[in-house]
C-alpha cells in the first residue's frame, strides 16, 4: 500500500546520503496543524550528522527537492521541513487500495501462522461471571482477532477456575444450608448466595474454614461425594457461561481449566524438586524468590494441596509442549501481577528460556456507580443482567427512532452488547473504568453505538445509491475529493494498518477503539458538509467510493474489537 512516510523518506534520502530511508521514516512527524503540511522533518535531528544548524538544513533541503507526482511542495519553517503531499494522488492511491483490499484492509502476514496462546475470560466456577471477567473476555477476544488479522494462529484458552479451595467452601455451604432443588432452580445465583453465606458465617465460626479445607482435600483425593458435587457445580456454571459467550459472540479453542491439570501437576512438582528449587517452609513447599525481592512462590500447602500457581506452572509447560507458542498471553486484573511475576520467575529458574514469551496483560478494576465489585461481600452485578439491561435500553432507543425497523431485536442485541464491550475497551486497559449507563449507550458520544450507527449511515447511503443504480467506484477520480473534510477522512482511513500493528504490539485494543471514534467523527464531518448523491456523476462516484472505503474500514475495525457492524440501525 502507498505509504506517505516511505515515499517521502525515500525522496529525502536521495538528498541526505548520510541516512538510510528507514532512519528518516523514524524522524518524520505529523504536524499538529494541517496548514503546516502533511508530514514534517524536524531538522535539529539532523544537525549532528550534517554539522549544520537546523535552519540551514531546512533551507537547503527545501530548495533541493522539486515537486513530483507525490509531493506538491516543501516549505521550510524555523528548522522544520514541512512537506505537503500531492493530495489528489494520495487520495487516489489510498482509496483504490482500501476498495481493492476490502475485508483484508489493514491485515498482514507478519505472523506467518505462528501460534499465540491467549488465556482470557477464565471465570471462577461458583463465583459469578461479573464485569471484571467481562474486561478479560473483551480484551482477550479482541487480541485474539487482532493476532489472527496479523497472520498469526491464535489459540484461545479459557482457563476456567474449576479447582481450588473455593470448592471446599462451596461444598461446606451446600452441606449446611443448601439443597438440590434450590440449586437446580437458582443455578449460579444460588451457588453465589451459598458462597457469600459461607463467608458471612465463617467470620463468626472459624471451624467452618477447617471444614472447607477438609472438603477440598477430600476433593483432591478423589473422594466420591466431593467429586460428584464438584462436577455438578461445574456443569451448572459452564452452561450459564455459555449463554454469556453466545451473547458476546466469543468462543474458545480450549476450555482446559485448572482441573485439567490435576494429574499433570505431580511430574512438575517432581521436576521442581529434582532441579533443587523446592524448599520447605513451615511445612509447605515453596520456591524461594528472595534474591528477586519477591515473596516465595507457594507450590504445596502444609496439608499437601496444590494452589493456583502450581496449576499455572503446569499449564504453561503443557501449553508450550502442545502449541509451541511464540507468545502466551494472560489477560487478568492488575491485582494478579505479582502472582504472574512470581511463577514466570519459577519457569525461568527451571531453565526454560521461553519464560520470556510469557506475558501478563493486566487491566484496571471496573466499578459501577463508584463501587468496586467483590464476590465475597456479595457486591456483584452479574454480567448477564448488565447485558440484558443494555439490550433492553437500546431497544427503547430504536423504538423511539425507528419502531418499524426489521430485525430490531437482533440489532438491539448487537448494539447493546457492543456498547458494553466498547466501553470496556475505550481507555487504556490499565486504567480503572467506571461504568455509567448514560455514557455507554449514548448514540452521539464516543461509544460503540455511535460507531455502529455511523457504519449503518454509510451503508444506507450506499444502499440508496445502489437502488438508484449508481455505484460507480471504478469512476473514482480523486480530483473530485479535494475538500479538507475529504482529505482528512482519507488520511484517517489510511492510518488503519498502522493502528492495527500498534494495537498488536502494545496488546492494547483501546488503540483501535479510539481510532474508530476518529474515523466516525471525520466521516460525520464530511457527511454534514457535502451532499453525496449529487447529479454530477464524477463527484457522486468519487464520494461514494470514499463512503465505501469508510464503511469497510469501520467494519474491519469493529470486528477487531469484537463488535458486529449492523448495516441498518
Ligand atoms: N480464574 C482467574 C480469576 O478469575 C483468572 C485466571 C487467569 N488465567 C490464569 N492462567 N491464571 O481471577
Amino acid at each position: 500500500m502507498y505509504n506517505a512516510k516511505s515515499v517521502v523518506s525515500e525522496l529525502l534520502a536521495l538528498h541526505i546520503p548520510e541516512l538510510e530511508p528507514q532512519q528518516i521514516i523514524e524522524m518524520l512527524e505529523i504536524p499538529p496543524n494541517p496548514e503546516m503540511g502533511d508530514l514534517a522533518l524536524p531538522c535539529f535531528k539532523l544537525s549532528k550528522v550534517l554539522r549544520k544548524s537546523p535552519v540551514k538544513i531546512a533551507e537547503e533541503l527545501s530548495q533541493l527537492i522539486p515537486p513530483n507526482e507525490n509531493i506538491d511542495r516543501i516549505e521550510n519553517l524555523s528548522g522544520y521541513l514541512n512537506i505537503f503531499l500531492n493530495q489528489s494522488n494520495y487520495i487516489q492511491q489510498i482509496l483504490s487500495h482500501i476498495l481493492e483490499a476490502g475485508k483484508e484492509y489493514g491485515s498482514s502476514n507478519i505472523g506467518q501462522g505462528r501460534n499465540i496462546v491467549i488465556d482470557y475470560s477464565s471465570p471462577n466456577v461458583a463465583k459469578p461471571f461479573h464485569v471484571g471477567h467481562l474486561r478479560s473476555t473483551s480484551i482477550g477476544n479482541s487480541l485474539y482477532r487482532i493476532f489472527e488479522f496479523m497472520g498469526y494462529n491464535s489459540v484461545g484458552v479459557n482457563h476456567i477456575g474449576d479447582w481450588g479451595t473455593q470448592f471446599g467452601k462451596l461444598i461446606t455451604a451446600y452441606k449446611h444450608w443448601g439443597n438440590e432443588e434450590a440449586v437446580n432452580e437458582g443455578l449460579i445465583k444460588e451457588l453465589v448466595a451459598l458462597y457469600v453465606k459461607f463467608h458471612e458465617e465463617a467470620e463468626k465460626d472459624s471451624a467452618l474454614d477447617d471444614e472447607a479445607r477438609q472438603w477440598f482435600l477430600r476433593l483432591e483425593q478423589k473422594d466420591e461425594e466431593a467429586h460428584k458435587l464438584w462436577k455438578w457445580f461445574v456443569d451448572i456454571s459452564l452452561e450459564e457461561y455459555q449463554k454469556v459467550y453466545d451473547l458476546l459472540d466469543v468462543s474458545f479453542d480450549s476450555y482446559a481449566g485448572e482441573a485439567f491439570y490435576i494429574d499433570k501437576m505431580e511430574p512438575v512438582i517432581k521436576e521442581l524438586d529434582d532441579k533443587g528449587l523446592l524448599t520447605e517452609s513451615k511445612g509447605a513447599k515453596i520456591v524461594d524468590l528472595e534474591e528477586y525481592d519477591m515473596p516465595p512462590c507457594l507450590i504445596l500447602k502444609t496439608d499437601g494441596s496444590t494452589i493456583y500457581a502450581t496449576r499455572d506452572i503446569t499449564a504453561a509447560i503443557y501449553r508450550k509442549d502442545t502449541y509451541n507458542f511464540e507468545k502466551c498471553i494472560y489477560v487478568t486484573g492488575v491485582s494478579q501481577s505479582l502472582h504472574f511475576k512470581q511463577w514466570f520467575k519459577v519457569i525461568e529458574k527451571m531453565g526454560y528460556d521461553w519464560y520470556k514469551d510469557l506475558h501478563h496483560v493486566p487491566f484496571g478494576t471496573v466499578s459501577i456507580g463508584g463501587e468496586k465489585l467483590a464476590t465475597r461481600t456479595g457486591n456483584v452485578v452479574l454480567l448477564e443482567d448488565i447485558l440484558s439491561k443494555a439490550i433492553e435500553k437500546t431497544l427503547e432507543t430504536i423504538d423511539s427512532k425507528n419502531p418499524n425497523m426489521e430485525n430490531k431485536h437482533k440489532i438491539a442485541q448487537q448494539m447493546g452488547v457492543g456498547a458494553v464491550i466498547f466501553s470496556d475497551l475505550s481507555s487504556n486497559r490499565i486504567k480503572d473504568v467506571s461504568f455509567s449507563w448514560d455514557e455507554i449507550l449514548n448514540f452521539d458520544g464516543e461509544t460503540g453505538p455511535y460507531v455502529q450507527y455511523t457504519h449503518a449511515r454509510a451503508c444506507s447511503v450506499l444502499r440508496k445509491a445502489n437502488n438508484a443504480g449508481n455505484i460507480e467506484e471504478s469512476e473514482l477520480d480523486s480530483k473530485n475529493l479535494l475538500s479538507k473534510e475529504e482529505y482528512q477522512l482519507t488520511k484517517t482511513l489510511a492510518d488503519f494498518p498502522d493502528k492495527v500493528k500498534q494495537a498488536q504490539k502494545d496488546l492494547e485494543p483501546s488503540i483501535l477503539t479510539r481510532y474508530l471514534v476518529d474515523v466516525a467523527q471525520d466521516f460525520n464531518r464530511f457527511y454534514h458538509e457535502h451532499s453525496i448523491l449529487v447529479s454530477d456523476i464524477g463527484v457522486r462516484s468519487s464520494r461514494l467510493a470514499l463512503v465505501k472505503a469508510t464503511k469497510l474500514t469501520l467494519a474491519n475495525g469493529l470486528y477487531l474489537i469484537g463488535l458486529h457492524a449492523p448495516e441498518q440501525v
